[in-house]
Order: C-alpha cells, then sequence, then structure tokens
C-alpha cells in the first residue's frame, strides 16, 4: 500500500525530502527532525501541496528565513513548505517596486538604492525574507514592514484563491499582521517609493546597520525573543534585572542585548523553554511586567503541551491547527 507522502508525491507531481532536520531551517539552530520537507516554485504548486495535505490530513508548516522561528525538539510531524527561485524575483518599473515572497528584505534594500528610491532602506539590517516580514511585521524601533509595502499578493487557503490587498486591510499592528490570523501564504508584495539621492540612502543604511552591530549580538539567535512594551524594552528589563549571561544548557541571554538568546551549538529546545521561564519570571518579579513572546514556537502538530506563554497560546495553536499550521517568520526561504 502506498504511504501517504508517496500518495502525496503522486498528487502533486512534487519529490518531498524526509526526515529533515529543522536546525537548519531556525537561525537559532534548535529542532528535532521534519517528517516531509517540499520546495514550491509557483502559486499553481502551493495550491496542489495545500489540497493533497487537506486530503492526506498532513499538516502543512510554511517557512521563510526562520530568522523568528523557533522549532521544538520533538520536531514537526508534517510537511514543511518552502518557497524556490519562483518567488525570489524584484522588479522595478518608475517609483514601483514588487518583489517576491522569497527575496531577502536586504536584497530588496540592495535593489532600491540602487535605483535610488526610497522607502525600504529603514528596514536595513532586518534578517529574513519579504514575506516573513509582512508576516510578523518586522521592523525597527521606528519603522515596520507595513510602512514600507503598499499592496500584498497572497493565496487565500480558505477559498482557494488568489488576492491582491491593499496594505491598509492587512490588519498591520506592532508585530502583527492578518496573515498570522488566517491560513494565506504571501506571494509577492508591492512597494510604492520615492525618489532620493543616492547617498542619503546609503547613509540610511549604514547608519542603522551600524546600530545594530553596536547593539546587537553575532551568532545563533532568533533576534528578539520577547516583544517590547509600549515605553519599555523588552532587552533593557532583562539587563535591569541582571539576567544578561544568564545561560541554561547551551543557550545564554546575550551579554550584549538583554533580547537575545545565543545557542553555543548545543542547545535544546528544553533550554528554550527553561530560559524563557525563569527570564519570564525574573523580569515580572521585578517590575510586575509579563513578557510575551515574540519569536514563534512551532509545535509539534499533536501538541497539547502549554508553552511558556501559557494555556491559551495552547489554545491558539490548538484551533489554528485544526486545519492548517499557518505561521511563521512566514513564508519563504
Ligand atoms: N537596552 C538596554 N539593555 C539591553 C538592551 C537594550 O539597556 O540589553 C536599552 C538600550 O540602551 C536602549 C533601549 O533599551 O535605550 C532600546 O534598545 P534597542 O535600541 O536595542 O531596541 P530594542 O527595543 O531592544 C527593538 C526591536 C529590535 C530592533 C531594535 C533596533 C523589538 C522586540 N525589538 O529592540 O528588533 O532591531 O529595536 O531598532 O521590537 C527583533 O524583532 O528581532 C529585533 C531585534
Amino acid at each position: 500500500m502506498r504511504n501517504k507522502w508517496q500518495a502525496f508525491e503522486q498528487e502533486t507531481g512534487l519529490s518531498v525530502a524526509r526526515d529533515v532536520s529543522l536546525r537548519r531551517f531556525s537561525s537559532l539552530g534548535i529542532g528535532g527532525l521534519a517528517a516531509g520537507a517540499v520546495m514550491v516554485e509557483t502559486a499553481e504548486a502551493i495550491k496542489k501541496v495545500y489540497a493533497a495535505a487537506e486530503g492526506l490530513a498532513i499538516p502543512v508548516k510554511i517557512i521563510g528565513g526562520g530568522t523568528n522561528v523557533v522549532f521544538t525538539d520533538a520536531g514537526f510531524s508534517g510537511l514543511l513548505v518552502r518557497l524556490g527561485e519562483g518567488f525570489k524575483k524584484i522588479d522595478v518599473q518608475g517609483n514601483r517596486m514588487t518583489a517576491g515572497a522569497a527575496v531577502h528584505l536586504a536584497a530588496i534594500i540592495t535593489k532600491s538604492m540602487e535605483a535610488g528610491l526610497a522607502g525600504v532602506e529603514k528596514l536595513a539590517g532586518i534578517p529574513g525574507t519579504l514575506g516573513g516580514a509582512i508576516h510578523g511585521n518586522s521592523g525597527n524601533r521606528d519603522y515596520w514592514t507595513s510602512k514600507a509595502v503598499s499592496a500584498v499578493t497572497f493565496w487565500d487557503a480558505r477559498g482557494n484563491t488568489l488576492k491582491t490587498l491593499p496594505a491598509g486591510q492587512l490588519e498591520f499592528g506592532y508585530r502583527q499582521s492578518l496573515f498570522q490570523k488566517i491560513p494565506a501564504i504571501v506571494l509577492s508584495a508591492e512597494f510604492s517609493l520615492t525618489p532620493a539621492p543616492r547617498e542619503n540612502l546609503v547613509a540610511e543604511v549604514n547608519e542603522r546597520m551600524h546600530y545594530r552591530s553596536a547593539t546587537q549580538p553575532v551568532g545563533r539567535s532568533v533576534g528578539c525573543i520577547f516583544k517590547n512594551m509600549k515605553d519599555r524594552s523588552a532587552g533593557q528589563l532583562i539587563d535591569e534585572a541582571g539576567l544578561k549571561g544568564r545561560a541554561i544548557g547551551g543557550l545564554a541571554v546575550s551579554d550584549i542585548h538583554g533580547n537575545f538568546f545565543l545557542n553555543d551549538g548545543r542547545a535544546t529546545f528544553r533550554d528554550f523553554e527553561e530560559l524563557v521561564k525563569i527570564v519570564q519570571t525574573e523580569v515580572e518579579k521585578k517590575f510586575g511586567t509579563h513578557l510575551e513572546l515574540e519569536v514563534e514556537i512551532v509545535k509539534e502538530q499533536s501538541a497539547t503541551a502549554k508553552g511558556p506563554e501559557g494555556a491559551e497560546n495552547a489554545k491558539t495553536e490548538n484551533r489554528s491547527l485544526r486545519r492548517w499550521k499557518v505561521s511563521g517568520e512566514g513564508n519563504f526561504v
């Protein structure tokens, strides 16, 4: 009898890599195995993947640059989907730029500088792909992806349709977007840019890159672990709670920035969970503030376990797992 992966391959015409280590799909370098992984090149292929996965009850997780996702030691029992070369195009026409979801933000910024167009340069230094940046509305303290993007084209799993919506209808907020709420995959986005002297753009990018390298550590991390409060930086609270350098197993709170955890190569998800708990507890004790996770944890499919965020998170997780695994650093590598 055919197993479900063979059936999936036959239905989609795609080849599935089996038992793939998740470590290389998260910049934190933690995680067990994904039962299957596949690369898609067209919107049509995405459609087929979701149709086949639904029929065969295979959970699907779209992954982008992996710079904001944390995998568990148990891994992922479903199918990891990545967007390939077909989603890596950038096109500039006058003041409008269109980019595929798998394009890295850095490439978009470089292209806009070459074209002498302003509007994305303030995102300089943010790692990951456009799809992930839109999904999580990635940003700095004063500028977010949603400010740069004018419209997004996505595949909506609810009606099996392609849609394009203006940024104003995408429910963007601090590290939030519509794509965290609905089963959809960002395919491309449009930017409405304005002409600007190249040297100004280069200066802006250099300043931001310099600030990052002066204030953030280099190493295996997923950037900031916790969300900021309205008026306080989570990193500052962690720092003032005396937690810099605190380590569990192979994972430590960075000495440079309190909101970064660094993996020395040996860290496990258990280390992550424990360090999250310690930091939350200590900060709560000292400041009475609950730190909420900013990174996304991709739970094992059967997940009934409560994550560091507690029962409410587990409930939400289970709701979204009922159909697809929607998430992530979002979409695309
Ligand atoms: N601070 C400390 N100690 C620390 C870290 C920060 O005292 O260990 C202080 C800084 O001195 C500064 C303030 O806290 O006065 C803010 O620090 P920073 O400028 O580094 O910004 P942040 O609020 O910690 C946010 C984003 C980062 C983004 C930076 C730079 C969040 C959760 N973090 O960090 O985003 O790179 O601004 O614009 O919104 C990410 O999302 O992964 C991320 C790294």
